[in-house]
């Protein structure tokens, strides 16, 4: 098991590049393997997650190149469409990766062919019936372990029809599944969420000549065949997001932040951040094939409490243990509720945060949806765990560097499924003196 131990950080400062949108890089790279023409996918997210997704596919057949480094890393999808995919001779292995499994699980009930797909320990614990029941609703035959809620899943292909769908909860990772396989259906499909998740999804189809029609917070999506589409990657958010939180409570910080997607569907945290009172500057916004990208300025600021919840929840989902974080720098209380998700995440995101981050001395009270931080109060290192957790290992490296005396991470290898080059990148913004030591 790897571990950090970061001391107090005196100063903070420069200009960093996110790595590519994990959720956009999925998607792109996805619904390019079952388009018509070759394609390019470029600066992806090279995080586990992705790299499952890739894997997956070139075991069903699709012959993914890369990634070829060029000025970005690129993948090359070289295929002719859905026509190349075979019914795999190994189990698909989705690792840590929710957005692969259920998005493929879309796709796999479509295909002519059996297929079983698995994930990590964690991954086999997170609920799939949410997937099953629609994708059986049409028609599709799926089972699972623990009455066909748990992967491994066996997976065979079938006519799918379409249906009308209300999503239970508001998901993009089940919207999505749903998309991919109505896409190939009988008759068009019509999905309503509770309040609007990522659209990603829908972003991406528009640009490859089947965009869903949309109304409010229902999609009316119509079988078809899609155009290849090479797609340039815009920054991640929720990668970002680090150090937006990190220049927002050092006392002496200023980071620009290049080149990140802000998809109003994602942009959660910069609007929490805004209503705390973050010195945040949105400058040189731009748009990037479908997808709107701008720089971010942030730095040290005064943070009050906030309250955060409703429809706001699916826009900052994965942003939750690090707005926790920058509460417990902030005057008064911060209430987070409507959170209840954060339960099946890649660990407990509600018990994980406030047991790791109570350890450093953040004032915090857990809820059945969320949690209470009572702010104000300063930091000081301890030993700490990710619970094999990429957010919460980067949300701990990142209240390190305002802890007073010496902070240690166990189990800091899991960065790598979303943001490899994090400790890079951190060490950029960082003076010489600072003390960072990688050990195991
Ligand atoms: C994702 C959607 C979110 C998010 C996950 C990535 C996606 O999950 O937490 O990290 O790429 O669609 P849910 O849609 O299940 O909330």
């Amino acid at each position: 098991m790897r571990k950090h131990r970061i001391k107090e950080c005196p100063s903070l400062f420069g200009e960093v590049s996110p790595p590519g949108d994990k959720s956009i890089s999925h998607r792109a790279i996805i619904l390019n393997s079952i388009a018509d023409g070759a394609s390019r996918v470029i600066n992806p997210s090279l995080g586990a997650d992705c790299l499952a997704t890739v894997n997956c596919l070139r075991d069903l057949g699709i012959d993914i190149e890369g990634p070829i480094s060029d000025i970005s890393p690129t993948f090359l999808i070289p295929n002719k469409g859905r026509e190349d995919f075979r019914e795999p001779t190994t189990i698909l292995d989705a690792k840590n990766s929710g957005t692969t499994i259920r998005l493929l699980t879309g796709l796999l009930s479509t295909m002519p062919f059996l297929s079983i797909i698995t994930g990590d320990e964690s991954l086999r614990s997170r609920p799939m019936d949410r997937v099953i029941e629609p994708l059986r609703l049409m028609g599709a035959q799926i089972w699972g372990r623990s009455s066909d809620s748990l992967a491994p899943l066996a997976i065979r292909g079938a006519y799918l029809k379409g249906i009308e769908y209300r999503l239970p909860i508001s998901s993009a990772q089940l919207k999505s599944a749903i998309t991919i396989a109505a896409l190939f259906a009988d008759g068009p499909t019509i999905l309503e969420e509770p309040s609007i998740s990522r659209d990603h999804t829908e972003k991406l189809l528009e640009m490859m000549g089947n965009g869903p029609k949309k109304e409010g917070q229902r999609i009316t999506i119509t079988p078809g065949p899609l155009k290849a589409l090479d797609v340039r990657v815009p920054g991640d958010i929720s990668s970002a997001a680090y150090w937006l939180v990190a220049g927002a409570i050092h006392p002496n910080a200023q980071i620009k932040i290049l080149n990140t997607g802000v998809n109003p569907t994602r942009t959660g945290i910069i609007d929490v951040l805004q209503a705390m009172g973050a010195n945040l500057k949105i400058e040189n916004q731009r748009c990037e094939g479908n997808e709107p990208v701008a720089d971010l300025h942030i730095q040290s600021s005064q943070l009050v409490g906030t309250e955060v919840a409703g429809e706001l929840i699916p826009r900052l989902i994965d942003e939750i243990p690090l707005i926790a974080l920058a509460a417990s720098q902030a005057q008064g209380t911060t209430i987070i509720r409507d959170a209840a998700e954060l339960r099946i995440k890649e660990s407990d995101r509600i018990a994980a945060p406030v047991k790791e981050l109570g350890r450093l001395g953040v004032q915090i009270e857990e809820l059945p949806d969320g949690m209470v931080i009572h702010g104000g109060e300063p930091l000081t290192g301890d030993r700490c765990y990710s619970y094999n957790d990429h957010r919460l290992a980067m949300t701990l490296g990142i209240a390190g560097l305002i802890a007073r005396g010496e902070t240690i991470i166990e189990g800091t290898e899991v960065v790598d499924v979303s943001y490899p080059s994090f400790w890079e990148d951190l060490r950029k913004l960082t003076p010489p003196q600072f003390s960072l030591v990688e050990t195991g």
